[in-house]
């Protein structure tokens, strides 16, 4: 299977710096080995459609409502989405986790919605620090993603799955290649359990990837591409990591 690199630039950027990023990004790419993809804030999704028509990054948002339309004040919804391109949207990272309450069911309804409106959700899961201290770390991404799977069945093999230790967000510090892995090899033998199509499900390891670890965590059979960051704002550090996809 091709891996996927996808950006998450959260809530970083403006109009010159999205425009100036995306170019530079777009100067060095030729034809991707890979799949590429940027999640940028829901605000810049037209200008970025615009930016990447023609081009092969896919666009991507950092969330979507579990709601279909209505009266949800500051939700956007995943018809509004595709109407700008949206390929893929990003549910039930971390952050969003912490900062904005998300359960396991909400980031389930989530991914089940963007199923339904014909767009890929990335999937995210991954334990805290505590969490893997206590050694807890298989039975908190096994948990999360068996809410996910409950809700979705046999569509589970569309989607697309981040495992990003909390502990490895933004810190500088990645799972070793080995450890990814493991994590990694358990959420495919769980996917596998729920769906005969599991193998072609694409298992991104986000957390501190970059142009310096990126190959080694690449090389590692389950893991099948990156949910970036950092280093997905510096165009030339976003490059060397699709490279390492190759
Ligand atoms: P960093 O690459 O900055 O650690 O962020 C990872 C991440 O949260 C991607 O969704």
């Amino acid at each position: 299977m091709k891996k996927l690199i996808a950006g998450n630039w959260k809530m970083n950027g403006s109009l010159a710096a999205n425009e100036k990023l995306l170019k530079d990004i777009l100067a060095g790419l030729g034809q991707p080995a890979c799949q590429v993809a940027v999640g940028v804030p829901a605000i810049y999704l037209a200008q970025c459609q615009a930016l990447l028509a023609g081009t092969a990054i896919d666009l991507g948002s950092q969330d979507i409502s579990a709601q279909e339309v209505g009266a949800y004040t500051g939700e956007i919804s995943g018809a509004m989405l595709k109407e700008f391109g949206v390929r893929y949207a990003i549910v039930g990272h971390s952050e969003r986790r912490q900062y904005h309450g998300e359960t396991d069911e909400l980031v389930a309804l989530k991914a089940q919605r963007a199923l339904g409106c014909g767009i890929t959700p990335i999937v995210c899961v991954g334990e805290t620090l505590a969490e893997r201290e206590a050694g807890k770390t298989d039975e908190v991404v096994k948990r999360q993603l068996a809410a996910v799977i409950h809700t979705n069945g046999h569509c589970i093999s569309e989607i697309v799955v981040a495992y990003e230790p909390v502990w490895a967000i933004g810190t500088g510090k990645t799972a070793t290649p080995e450890m990814a892995q493991q994590v990694h090899a358990l959420l495919r033998a769980q996917l596998k359990a729920a769906s005969e199509h599991a193998d072609r499900i694409q298992l991104l390891y986000g957390g501190s990837m970059n142009a310096a670890n990126a190959a080694s965590l690449l090389a590692q059979p389950d893991i099948d591409g990156g949910l970036i960051g950092g280093a997905a704002l510096k165009p030339q550090d976003f490059l060397t990591i699709i490279a390492a996809a190759a």
